[in-house]
């Protein structure tokens, strides 16, 4: 029989306490669109296409006209408006359609608001919320217009829930209005901040309990070319002077372009720390370092005019931590958080690679931690997780004594499975290693036909448990990417799937969910001997940890084959079994289960009571699972 040794009297090194996290980027709608509630879609008319996700509404008695201005704009940052004329023969003006429309519930109320500014006449204006098929969901008329641009808002309460509604801005009578930064956000945000977030996709992330939030991103921290890279200073303060900036997977993939996809930057840093907070999250900021997307343009800072992206990172870490008394302490402040963030780690650029690379990082390292000794710097190993410019990175990173290297690898389920063992050889004394983007693909990477599937979920599973077997060298962990929207994605499989008013976590979520929330805190050995004869010998891993504030045993173990596998359990050094023993399961018939909106928790776990009286016992591990047991030991 197969056996399964753990040495519960032998605990081995720590687990560090944010070792399972999330990586959020703003691709596939994860912002705009997604985590970020506005529900109006270019709000300020500044797509290069002013019009872009706008609509003029004209009914046939109608007469009026709309123009995109820029003279006497509201604001430098956002200088286009809309101006609507109205002849005023009927309601005249522009609807706007949302992200793929906006998702509105009946019995919730939603904030219109927009700055608006008296160009003519007296005019009223009529804000109304339409369905999908065209009833009137709600509108509220607003009237006694300024000359000067002021900020104006109105409530609106669905009498229906809609996925798809549309925002229509219509003037009732003659005269002509100045609109800009049309805004409809839900009440009901996360913390009920307003202009917040979409309170169901940050649950989904609490319940992840994350260790730690790596963000903004991925490639958008790059930029194609550095003038589209990310730069945290533009995406704090007002969000109307936050300029908007295209998305670079707005045009990435030839097979899913996304026209209308920009960042407006509402979700920003400030938003990020405040985020990490909420959730009990470490942040892991990103930062660009000199180089755009080695996969598009490349294109390098010189050496020698690098200093202000290394003091782009240096303010990063005073708005973080520094005192109020210091410049961006001040601003953090000022922005309703006198006390830090406790940034401790910092990433230096993305997922970059080559001789450049190196030379940029150890100038930021340089810089960094002559002035901030405690951060932690995480540097990249490039986009591969074992090619040429990963082996040259380590190579290089280990003689730059680096904390912290971040590893990427989207490859087949085979590949998970493979490798496993992968961190039982490395160096005990060099870097630490962080996973910061990995995900099984069913098909190949960068396919559409990627699927989030049972097997991909317990290949990831099998891998996190080399992880946690080498929690020693490896401190961190994360999933990529991490939300998508169904009807605006580019890139698959994602975490998890959001529309306008659903959410659901895939296999691969409930097995980071398991990971989190069964950390445990110290590493048991377990010692595994698989029947030979068996198939399961190939797809069966097992790890073991010690929750010390409950006095658990907490057992992982995975079965990847299709058939059940019973093994004999040895909790070696222990005398007897206490409490109530718990297994949490999660599997599913075939290897090709998903969840979906319809059956959001097809793949789910389900924890029931193991029943065992002895530290020696049997049990049977179902074919295509993941099982964690929960066991008190004396
Ligand atoms: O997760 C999607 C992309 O994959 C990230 O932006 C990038 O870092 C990686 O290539």
């Amino acid at each position: 029989m197969t056996t399964i040794t753990v040495q519960v009297d032998q605990p081995g090194p720590a687990i560090n306490p944010a070792m399972w996290g999330v990586f959020f980027e703003d691709i596939n709608f994860g912002a705009d669109g997604g985590l970020y509630a506005e529900l109006v879609k270019n709000r300020s008319f500044e797509f290069p296409d002013a019009m872009m996700g706008w609509f003029k509404i004209s009914p046939s008695k109608a007469r009026g006209t709309i123009e995109v201005r820029t003279d006497r704009p509201f604001n430098a940052a956002n200088p286009h408006y809309l101006r609507i004329t109205s002849e005023g023969h009927d309601l005249f003006g522009v609807a706007n359609e949302g992200f793929r429309g906006m998702g509105v519930r009946e019995g919730e109320s939603y904030r219109f608001s927009a700055q608006i500014r008296l160009a003519a006449g007296d005019p009223k204006l009529r804000i109304a919320l339409y369905g999908s098929d065209g009833t009137l969901l709600d509108s509220v008329c607003i009237s006694g217009f300024s000359p000067d641009w002021r900020k104006y808002s109105a409530v609106l309460r669905p009498c229906s829930t809609d996925p798809r509604a549309k925002l229509y801005v219509l003037l009732e009578n003659a005269g002509a209005l100045d609109i800009d930064m049309v805004s409809l956000f839900p009440e009901k945000t996360w913390k009920n901040r307003p202009g917040g977030l979409r309170t169901d996709l940050v649950q989904m992330l609490a319940d992840l309990r994350p260790g730690f939030l790596r963000f903004p991103g991925g490639c958008i921290v790059e930029g194609s070319e550095l003038d589209k890279r990310y730069q945290w200073k533009n995406t704090i303060g007002p969000v109307e002077e936050r300029k908007l900036l295209i998305n670079r997977w707005n045009y990435e993939f030839i097979h899913r372009p996304t026209p209308d996809y920009y960042q407006s930057f509402g979700l920003g840093f400030f938003e990020f720390f405040q985020l990490c907070e909420d959730i009990g999250a470490e942040p892991l900021p990103i930062i660009n370092c000199g180089m755009a997307c080695q996969f598009n343009s490349g294109e390098l800072v010189p050496i020698d005019q690098l200093d202000p992206y290394i003091q782009d990172a240096l303010d990063l870490i005073e708005f973080a931590n520094g005192p109020k008394t210091s410049t961006w302490g001040a601003k953090r402040a000022a922005l309703g958080h006198p006390k830090p963030f406790n940034l401790r780690m910092l990433g230096i650029g993305n997922e970059q690679w080559g001789p450049q690379y190196i030379e940029r990082y150890a100038r930021f390292a340089d810089a960094i931690k002559t002035r901030y000794p405690e951060i932690q710097l995480v540097a990249a190993a490039g986009p591969e997780p074992a090619d040429s410019r990963f082996q040259f990175a380590w190579e290089k990173l280990r003689e730059l004594k680096a904390d912290i290297i971040d590893e990427h690898c989207y490859a087949k389920p085979e590949w998970f499975f493979n490798n496993v063992h992968r961190y039982d050889s490395y160096d005990r004394n060099g870097p630490k290693v962080f996973m910061g983007e990995y995900a099984a693909q069913s098909d190949k990477v960068v396919s559409v036909k990627n699927r989030n599937n049972l097997e991909c979920a317990l290949a990831e599973a099998a891998y996190m448990i080399g992880m946690e077997r080498n929690a020693d060298v490896v401190c961190m962990a994360a999933y990529a990417p991490l939300f998508a929207h169904a009807d605006a994605w580019q890139w698959r499989p994602n975490l998890i799937w959001c529309d306008n008013l659903r959410v659901f976590g895939t296999p691969s979520y409930y097995v980071q969910q398991l990971f989190s929330i069964n950390r445990g805190n110290r590493l048991l050995p377990v010692n595994l001997e698989l029947l030979s004869e068996t198939r399961s010998g190939q797809r069966f891993f097992a790890s073991a940890t010690r929750d010390d504030a409950s006095g658990e045993l907490i057992l992982k173990v995975v079965n990847g084959d299709d058939a059940p596998v019973t093994a004999m359990l040895n909790l070696a050094g222990a005398k007897e079994v206490t409490g109530n023993p718990k297994l949490i399961l999660l599997a599913g018939a075939k290897p090709s289960d998903e969840n979906s909106f319809d059956e959001p928790k097809r793949v789910a776990p389900q924890t029931s009571v193991l029943s065992i009286d002895s530290p020696h016992f049997t049990h049977t591990f179902p074919a295509f699972s993941f099982c964690v047991l929960r066991i008190g030991v004396r």
